[in-house]
């Protein structure tokens, strides 16, 4: 009997090379014993008798299913798939042959190994761990997985969180990404972190991403089995979560979308009352618990306004885009680098200035891996202006920027064509006066330089506007 130790970091690339090699030298399935143990083994050999050369040859799919279903928990998982894939080779088996047992079998373990880095996805849960001065935020997380997926589930998080640090461990093995490079080690420490670590950003996501459906008992049953509660510290959150959403959470359960298409989202939209007793310090926990919309329940957490409440001029954006959704603050993206170089040449300090956004949540459509921006509604607008509203009155500006389409139609309540108003000062129905102009989005989005160039000098022209007439 042949021995083949498999590490247990890159077992299954380990154990493709060595099928690959055993097959080659014709060495038969029932003569090699695969195991991933440390421990010095007595009847360990490097000895097997020899069969007939066997050339492996597996189509794309064969040998996705095959090496998926390595992550599987069963031990005989690596003896199954070099028995399979020796057969599949002499052409006694065809790939999707369901009467066959091994196959059958190892389809079946390849399916519960994608349900369970499906819920690894779901239900990961970061607690905040960033060091005082670092220039990039950090994560971590423990999670406890039925197979030892780690491997297979952590590029997921590397893309969705590629802009943090992050650890998360399970009970085998610890995915680590750090300055933006994936790295695994063994799980030292085999319990999870203590409960006292801050749980405030893991709440403040979960509140946000919080789907009512799963507050019904079956489809938590199915959708969140018990042992993977006692890792999810918003649970404390529920009875809250349960006394505002029980609209959402009706409708949810007959049409039970994880993401809503646009259509249902508007179908499941709540007008709760707005809490009371807001203030500039409490906002950003209201806004990631606010469901008035669609929006605020897919979106990361709230983006409030940002700048000295003293200040004299006020800046409103549309939305939140897909950086500000991960940093938490408004214009941190593309379209906010280009408002700061256009703000440095226009003489407007932004340290002087309340930046803010009509919508405080991103919304967005899911495209693959990528998250696309979509405008936000008219009863979208309609719904986050109570929070514009509260901001407008803590500050009181002397003048708004409207930047755009959206913050103009939240101010003036016109929808006309914001091309046509580029420049001009409309009100708000207070009286405070509105300078309407280009959104720095649609600044980036044309296509030649020349109208981009001409573009900008519009834009730049009506910032040094502004800063002149607040002066
Ligand atoms: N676009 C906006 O309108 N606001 C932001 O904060 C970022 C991009």
């Amino acid at each position: 009997m042949l021995t083949v130790r498999l590490p247990k970091i890159g077992s299954i690339a380990a154990w493709r090379s060595e099928a690959r090699r055993l097959a080659a030298e014709g060495v038969p399935a029932e003569h090699v014993r695969w195991t991933q143990d440390d421990a010095q083994d007595l009847f360990a050999s490097t000895d097997a008798p020899r069969a007939a050369p066997v050339e492996i040859r597996l189509s794309k799919q064969a040998l996705f299913d095959i090496e998926s279903s390595l992550y599987h928990r069963d031990p005989q998982r690596f003896a199954r798939a070099y028995a399979l894939v020796l057969r599949l080779g002499r052409g006694e088996i065809r790939w999707g042959d369901r009467a066959d047992d091994t196959l059958r079998k190892l389809l079946h373990q390849r399916k519960e190994v994608g349900r369970d880095i499906h819920k690894m996805h779901a239900f990961v849960r970061f607690n905040e761990v960033t060091p005082k001065g670092a220039n990039r935020r950090a994560f971590a997380a423990w999670f406890e997985p039925d197979n030892p997926i780690t491997e297979a589930a952590a590029p997921f998080f590397a893309k969705r969180f590629g802009d943090m640090d992050w650890v998360i461990a399970t009970p085998t093995l610890t995915a680590r990404f750090i300055a933006g490079a994936l790295s695994f080690e063994e799980t030292a420490e085999h319990t999870r972190p203590p409960e006292d670590a801050s749980h405030d950003l893991w709440r403040t996501y979960y509140a946000n991403i919080f789907n009512p459906a799963r507050l019904m008992p079956e489809a938590m049953r199915s959708e969140m089995p018990k042992k993977y509660w006692k890792n999810l510290p918003e649970a404390r959150l529920i009875p809250e979560l349960i006394r505002t959403a029980p609209a959402r959470a009706a409708e949810m359960q007959a049409k039970m979308p994880s993401i809503p298409p646009a259509f249902a989202a508007k179908a499941v939209a709540t007008r709760a009352p707005m809490p009371e007793g807001i203030t500039p310090d409490t906002i950003k926990q209201h806004l990631d618990a606010c469901t008035r919309c669609p929006i605020g329940c897919r979106a990361t957490q709230g983006v409030p306004g940002e700048g000295p409440l003293t200040a004299r001029l006020m800046v409103v954006g549309e939305q939140p885009g897909d950086a500000e959704d991960l940093s938490g603050k408004p214009f941190t993206g593309p379209a906010g680098q280009l408002f700061d170089s256009c703000a440095a040449k226009a003489g407007l300090d932004r340290r002087q200035t309340y930046v803010t956004n009509a919508v405080k949540h991103f919304k967005f459509t899911p495209r693959g891996k990528r998250r696309l921006h979509q405008r936000p509604d008219a009863d979208e607008i309609e719904h986050c202006k109570w929070w514009l509203d509260l901001e407008r009155d803590w500050v009181k500006p002397r003048l708004i920027l409207a930047m755009g389409a959206t913050p103009a139609l939240a101010l003036t309540g016109s929808s006309r064509n914001i091309t046509r108003r580029r420049g001009t000062i409309e009100h708000t129905p207070e009286g405070t006066p509105v300078l309407l102009t280009s959104h720095p989005s649609y600044l980036l989005r044309l296509p030649e330089a020349q109208a981009r160039q001409e573009a900008e000098a519009r834009f730049t022209a009506d910032l040094a506007r502004a800063v002149q007439i607040c002066a």
